[in-house]
């Protein structure tokens, strides 16, 4: 990386969003660990990070507006500035339509959907006067394909893929590029909480025959997130292993 870049991860206490704040810091940038709940973890996160990089955690419920622009506010008075925004934090809430609840509807979709409009509004004055970004949002094949007891999750996943067109249209002459990654299952917590017979089948179906580690979503993250990448913009990039072609 040219200039010492600054990357803001939401959700990057564990899993794929640990992931990629350590591939941004091994980058050379410093980083934002954002959490919501997992003060300790955030913490053991940072601390492996301040060996490679600079880093510190920042507690934000990233669904509520406020906290995003507090997130993002802190972010600038440490480090003064923002070029990378990943927008990764996001929970589940399977049930079929008949047994899903309003609170299961509008918690997927204001944590999955809501946080990336209300993260990358907050940082837009900033890069846009910079003249640079990087945002970067994780969705998922579900958001491509549907699945089957998630309509909330797919709804919030296919959402993330207009917002990123969308968004990367207005600010392509500033320089800032959106993208978004779709990547299959992921070995996390998250998906511990899928059946062990539909996790079987989903690895049946995927022509790689394996879930996805975290490392192989943060590697194309990293590299979304580079000087190099500065050509690529609208894009939504499955890590899949061929399960959606
Ligand atoms: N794992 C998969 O198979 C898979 C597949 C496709 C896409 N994805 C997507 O990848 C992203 C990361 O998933 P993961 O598997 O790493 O999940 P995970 O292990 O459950 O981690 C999710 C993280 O999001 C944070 N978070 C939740 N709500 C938040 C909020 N309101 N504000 C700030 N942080 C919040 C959690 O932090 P706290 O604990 O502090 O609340 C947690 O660190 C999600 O967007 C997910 O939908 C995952």
């Amino acid at each position: 990386m040219t200039a010492r870049r600054v990357a803001v991860v939401t959700g990057a206490a564990r899993g794929i969003g640990e992931a990629i704040a350590e591939a941004l810091g091994r980058s050379g940038a410093a980083v934002v660990v954002n959490y919501r709940s997992s003060a300790r973890e955030a913490e053991e996160v940072v601390a492996k990070l301040d060996e490679i990089s600079n880093a510190i955690a920042i507690q934000a419920d990233v669904s509520v507006y406020g906290e995003a622009e507090m997130l993002i506010d802190k972010t600038l008075a440490h480090f003064g500035r923002i070029d990378i925004l990943v927008n990764n934090a996001g929970i589940v809430r399977p049930a079929k339509l008949l047994d899903m609840t309003p609170q299961d509807w509008h918690d997927v979709l204001t944590i999955n959907l809501t946080s990336c409009f209300n993260c990358s509004k907050a940082a837009m004055d900033h890069m846009v006067s910079n003249k640079y970004g990087r945002i970067i949002n994780i969705s998922s094949t579900y958001g491509q394909t549907g699945s089957y007891g998630q309509t909330n999750y797919c709804a919030a996943k296919a959402g993330i893929i207009g917002f990123t067109k969308a968004l990367a249209l207005e600010t392509a002459k500033s320089n800032i590029t959106v993208n978004a990654i779709a990547p299959g299952l992921v070995e996390t917590e998250m998906a511990s909480s899928v059946p062990e017979k539909i996790a079987a089948r989903i690895i049946e179906r995927t022509p790689i025959g394996r879930l996805a580690k975290p490392a192989e979503i943060a590697s194309l993250a990293a590299y979304l997130a580079s000087d190099e990448a500065s050509y690529i913009t609208g894009q939504v990039i499955g890590v899949n292993g061929g399960l959606y072609m």
